[in-house]
């Protein structure tokens, strides 16, 4: 047994509750009007679902029992990510040129060691798993390219562990950020990651195997792209032939989104390419007077 496999839910629960009260600095919220409005339709669709299922005291107590030990083992980044997120970007997406995004999901971590494409991204000697060489290029939605763009990017190991969030991985382990060159090409060495489970020990764990659902999502490559005037893209791709695609717990697989790696001529892995196409920021759309 390695000791990524004592990653537990309440672990990597804690550290996402961490990470997302450091990173994500939520702003004003929003107004009284809006507040009222959202949590009542809440309030009013769980009212609903008690009366059309009839449902009992049992399954009311069991419920609440259920949320405190969500809250108890850190568990509501990653409830929220697998189960809401992804309505959430369909929205602030809805209105976007170029590719597609999809979640960020709770292991994103700013301020990975930036290095200029070609590059690799760091991870031990002897990484598990098929090398990867990921590449392409960063260009606008009219075609041009987007010199410097940054990539960054970050995934799970072989045995589906994120750095930081598993004990026994170095710190930036398959996280990085890549600067792309002048014509907005990047070159990225890493491993194909494997299909991620979530953990199955904590409360979202225990939902799942009261369901009788599944706890997994498809391996995948998370990524931020961005480059100046333009917006910041936040997404991931997938892997052809993995059996989750078709069956991701978050719900978050885009049929733009799924890779088809070859294998390389040197024997030395696979490789695949994909392109980024970002919108501009409104801003910029503002100077050119194109509408929204
Ligand atoms: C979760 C984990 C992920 O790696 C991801 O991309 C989305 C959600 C989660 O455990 O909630
Ligand atoms: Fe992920």
């Amino acid at each position: 047994m390695t000791t990524e496999t004592q990653a537990t839910a309440a672990a990597s629960g804690a550290g996402a509750t961490a990470r997302f009260r450091e990173n994500k600095h939520v702003g004003g919220g929003t107004s009284q009007a809006r507040v009222s409005a959202l949590a009542g339709r809440l309030i009013k669709a769980v009212n609903d679902i008690v009366t059309d299922e009839l449902v009992s005291y049992d399954e009311y107590n069991a419920l609440k029992a259920w949320l405190i030990s969500v809250g108890e083992t850190g568990e509501w980044p990653l409830f929220l990510d697998v189960w809401v997120e992804h309505s959430v970007e369909e929205v602030a997406n809805a209105n976007r040129h170029g590719s597609k995004g999809t979640i960020e999901g709770p292991y994103y971590l700013p301020g990975a060691p930036v290095q200029h494409s070609p590059a690799t991204l760091p991870m031990r000697d002897e990484e598990p798993g098929t090398p990867l060489l990921f590449q392409g290029h960063v260009k606008s939605v009219a075609g041009e390219p987007l010199a410097g763009a940054q990539i960054e990017l970050w995934h799970a190991d072989d045995l589906g562990f994120y750095s930081q969030f598993a004990p026994g991985l170095p710190e930036w382990n398959l996280r990085g950020t890549v600067i792309a060159d002048d014509q907005g090409n990047f070159q990225i060495n890493t491993i194909q990651p494997a299909p991620y489970q979530i953990p199955t020990d904590g409360a979202c764990g225990a939902l799942i195997a009261a369901a009788g659902w599944h706890a997994w999502r498809p391996a995948h490559i998370h990524l931020k792209v961005s480059a100046a005037g333009h917006r910041l893209i936040t997404t991931q791709l997938y892997f052809e032939g993995d059996e989750h695609v078709a069956d991701d717990i978050a719900s978050a697989v885009k049929p733009d989104l799924v890779l088809a790696p070859t294998g390389r001529a040197d024997g030395q892995g696979r490789e695949v390419t994909y392109d980024f196409i970002l919108d501009r920021t409104t801003e910029a759309l503002d100077r050119i007077g194109r509408s929204r």
